[in-house]
């Protein structure tokens, strides 16, 4: 039998061999759990094939309309009639403009474990990436109050940026909805370039 110690231990960082490995599903030597990391020269190839998303807009987009901006908000709100918010009390609508003018909802899903909820914002987003929708100009959010903004928290905010670091949020504001871009709500984001630039061989 395994002690305690022996069966949990956190194995050390072992440096992955230049050459990839050889023997079995860990050869990389990664301390974590599910396969090694692929090789330099596998990973190239699999990253143009489906590697991370990468935005081919070139400039600034401009923002939504007050007009785009009002009926945004309303399917945000529309959403969030849906919410599953028994434990927090703070329901959360949110509604995804995508590239192609088409709106995806999503409200908050929370659960007796807590740290399971799920964001509206993340909700709208999974949702459209399962429909094939990657392209996204902008996202409005509503808390439980139609005129008090809630913007969104910083896991939805490195979550939409990682589709749409052009996105405008659109959150309700005293007279008219208020127009914010997502890079000014999350300044320095880390992304995939990052990643690439760093990521061991
Ligand atoms: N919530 C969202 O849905 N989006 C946010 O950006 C902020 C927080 C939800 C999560 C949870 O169900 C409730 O609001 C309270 O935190």
């Amino acid at each position: 039998l395994h002690g305690w110690g022996e069966k949990h231990a956190i194995p050390p960082r072992v440096r992955p061999p230049r050459n990839g490995g050889v023997a079995g599903p860990r050869a990389g030597g990664s301390p974590y759990c599910g396969p090694a990391p692929p090789s330099a020269a596998r990973r190239r190839t699999r990253r143009r094939k489906d590697g991370p998303h990468v935005s081919t807009s070139r400039a600034t987009p401009a923002p939504p309309s007050p007009e785009t901006a009002a009926r945004l908000l309303e399917h945000a709100r529309r959403a969030r009639a849906q919410a599953y918010a028994p434990y927090s009390r703070f329901p959360v609508g949110a509604a995804l403009l995508t590239e192609d003018g088409s709106v995806v909802p999503g409200c908050n899903v929370e659960n007796a474990s807590f740290s399971l909820t799920n964001c509206a914002e993340r909700v709208a987003l999974g949702s459209a990436i399962a429909q094939g929708r990657r392209g996204f100009q902008a996202i409005a959010v509503v808390g439980p109050e139609d005129d008090v903004a809630t913007a969104p928290c910083g896991s939805c905010r490195q979550a939409l940026f990682e589709f749409a670091p052009e996105l405008w949020v659109v959150m309700p504001g005293s007279d008219a909805p208020r127009v914010v871009p997502l890079r000014e709500l999350l300044p320095g984001a880390f992304d995939a370039q990052r990643l690439e630039e760093g990521a061991r061989p």
